[in-house]
Parts: structure tokens; sequence; C-alpha cells
């Protein structure tokens, strides 16, 4: 009887509340993963033109051999189990801090590149136009690198989406832990997983049309 109520009032809530958490997750930790990818991208190109920023390029290297090296769900877990565990953070803002932080040091190598990729004489052309280190790189060299990495920041933000359904690890009611829950109160696997792959599929759809449909006007508006 129990079980019949709860497949009748409560599964759709499970579904679209765990969604809620998901996507409120993913947009905030990409907002966190592009400042800071973005920061740490400027500081180690910085370093490789000029030499300078040193120990901040230190403390960039060692966050992204730490943040690279491993598991977003081990650094999810100990954020929340160790780094908060005597202050009473919500699970959301600890996981909106977690995938942030990660995706940060995987933006910032995206944008890297992209600085990278830019020819030299793009900021020789900055500084012979009277233009110092910093305006070069702002107004010249940045505009182009990061239209060139917008494909690339486009499928880390899926990426992103993808990663958060390991949130349940701490806990935390996102769409996975959601349909996982129906799962193991109705005893009906198929149903609640299946739809919860294709709420994943969907999005990641729309989003890929949304990011192609920008990259073409981008494209386009080179002519
Ligand atoms: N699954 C990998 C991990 O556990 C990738 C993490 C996130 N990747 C990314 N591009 N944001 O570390």
């Amino acid at each position: 009887k129990f079980y019949l109520n709860f497949i009748k009032d409560d599964r759709w809530k499970y579904i679209v509340e765990g969604l809620g958490v998901t996507l409120q997750i993913t947009f905030a930790a990409v907002i966190i993963g592009i400042v800071l990818g973005f920061l740490v991208a400027v500081v180690r190109a910085t370093y490789d033109k000029t030499g300078k920023l040193k120990v901040l390029n230190w403390i960039c290297n060692v966050y992204l051999t730490v943040f690279r090296g491993t598991p977003i769900v081990v650094q999810l877990m100990i954020i929340y189990y160790v780094i908060f565990a005597s202050m009473d953070i919500s699970k959301v803002v600890a996981a909106i801090l977690a995938f942030g932080i990660n995706s940060g040091a995987y933006v910032a190598e995206i944008i890297r590149s992209g600085i990278m990729s830019i020819d030299n004489g793009q900021f020789e052309a900055g500084r012979s136009l009277g233009f110092n280190y910093i305006q070069t790189m702002w107004h010249i060299v940045l505009p182009q690198a990061l239209k060139n990495v917008l494909p690339a920041l486009g499928n880390e933000f899926i990426v992103l989406l993808k990663e958060t359904s390991v949130s349940g690890y701490i806990a935390l009611q996102d769409l996975t832990k959601g349909g996982d829950i129906i799962r193991s109160r109705t005893y009906d696997a198929f149903m609640p997983l299946i739809a919860v792959a294709l709420i994943y599929l969907v999005m990641v759809m729309v989003f890929s049309k949304l990011l192609e449909v920008l990259e073409r006007r981008l494209r386009n508006s080179e002519r």
C-alpha cells in the first residue's frame, strides 16, 4: 500500500526536484569554473610569455595538478565531509564549490590553449600600437582566444552537467539520486533509471544544438 501511494504521489517530485538541483549546481558551477579558469589561464599565459608572476604561476600549477589528478567524486566528498565538516554548509553549496573548482582547472587549460594558439605577431602588433601587455592581452589576444575556444567551453558545460550525477555521494538529491530513490522504493529499476537517462540526453541534445547555433553565428560574423 505504501509503495502504491509512493508511486502515485511522489514519483515525479523526485525527478522534478532532482532536475532542479542538477541544473542549479551545473549553472552555478560553470560560472565559478569560467571565472576561476579564466584567471588561472591568464596567470599561466603571462608567465609563459613574460616570465612574470612566478609564485602565482606555481600556485596555479599546484591547483591544476591536484584538481585534475584526483577524481571529482573524491574531491566532492573531501569538500563536504572534511573541509566543511564543522560548518553548517548546505550540500548544494558544497557541490557547487566542488564542481566549480574542479571545472575551473579544466577551463584554465582550455583558455590557456586558446591564448597560446594566437600568433605572437598579434602581441607584437598590440605593442607597436602602443598598448602595454595588459591592454594587448585584453583588447587583442583574449577576444580572439575566447572565440576560438568557445566550442571547447561548451563541451565543458555538457561534461559538467553529466558529471554532477555523482552528487548522490554526499546524499544530495539531484536528478540521478532522485531516480535511484524511486528505484529503491518501488523495486522497479527500469522506469526511473531510463527516465533519468532520457532527461540527461534531451538536455545534452538541446544544449549541443544551442552551442552549434552560437558557433555558426560567430563564424558568420567573421566574414
Ligand atoms: N570524471 C573525471 C573525474 O572524475 C572528470 C571530471 C570533470 N571533467 C571536466 N572536464 N570538468 O575527475
